[in-house]
């Protein structure tokens, strides 16, 4: 039996290839680096290297799941945001690197208190309060289970004493006022869903990535309670669809708030800033 680095990594490419993985060579490395507990840059040294037969099966255990579209975060346990490593489970969406967006344009602002709208695994508000050291926050899910990712997250940076984790349905359990209010909320149209890579439904949780009213259904009840959360020379930043600039800033707007429209590095709408 071959175990050379070098084949090994080959038939996993070809196995991811053939799955219709969408960057087969980066995945099989990052699952054969875990596999080894070296790094990426590591694994570059070893190519003509052998691995034991228990490490060749593990790594071939991650392919499988891999193979099966399960998210390379979920396999490996953590997912890297803002060149940070968070703990990342089936119960939380797999943080997408589009929503640096969100932090690139919130550490333009000044702030002492943050709001995170559907935290999921916290990834937003923690790296928002170690990018401020003198920052404090409020982070809100609806679901326990994300919570509990959010709370192990922010046990892994000492940020216990600097945030609170609350339970709640948007803004209705929150009862005070912010400086700045940021939200990465569930946005896919339910009854498009047949439009989107099937990792993303079969193994993200459901609330964190649906919404309903064509998808708009969390910017409209944001929108709605908004007032109540943020301060009066306060600014909330929420990312949106690449196509729901248009819909979610005539949404904010009906409230009687003013809007502008940011792009990603990818160049498509992705950031709405809202003010009073
Ligand atoms: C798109 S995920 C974002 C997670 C994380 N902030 C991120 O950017 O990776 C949306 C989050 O909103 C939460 N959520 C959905 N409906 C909610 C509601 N009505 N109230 C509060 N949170 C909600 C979900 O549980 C999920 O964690």
């Amino acid at each position: 039996m071959n175990n050379s680095i070098n084949i090994l990594l080959k038939e996993a490419i070809c196995r991811l290839r053939n799955s219709g993985i969408k960057d087969p060579v980066g995945d099989s490395r990052k699952l054969l680096a875990h596999a080894l507990r070296i790094s990426k840059k590591d694994l570059i040294m070893m190519n003509q290297a052998s691995i034991t037969e228990e490490i060749k099966a593990n790594f071939i255990s991650f392919i499988e799941l891999r193979e099966d579209l399960k998210p390379v975060s979920q396999i490996l346990g953590f997912r890297s945001f803002w060149g940070r490593d968070f703990y990342i489970d089936e119960n939380v969406l797999d943080p997408r690197p589009e929503t640096e967006t969100i932090i690139n344009h919130a550490l333009k602002r000044e702030f002492n208190k943050v709001l995170d709208l559907g935290t999921g695994s916290g990834i937003i508000i923690i790296t928002l309060l170690l990018e401020r050291q003198s920052s404090l926050g409020q982070a809100v899910d609806i679901s326990n289970s994300a919570l509990s990712v959010a709370a192990k997250n922010i046990k892994k940076f000492n940020l216990d004493d600097r945030v609170s984790v609350i339970s709640s349905n948007w803004c209705e359990g929150v009862h005070e006022k912010f400086d700045l209010v940021v939200a990465n909320p569930p946005y896919i149209d339910r009854s498009r869903n047949e439009l989107y890579d099937q990792s993303i439904i079969s193994w993200e949780p459901e609330i964190a990535l649906f919404s309903n009213k064509h998808g708009f259904g969390a910017y409209l009840a944001i929108a709605q309670q908004l007032r109540l959360v943020l301060k009066d020379t306060g600014v909330a930043i929420f990312e949106i669809g690449y196509d729901q600039a248009l819909k979610v800033s005539r949404i904010f707007q009906n409230e009687g708030f003013q809007t502008s429209v940011f792009k990603d590095l990818s160049n498509k709408d992705r950031v709405i800033e809202v003010t009073f």
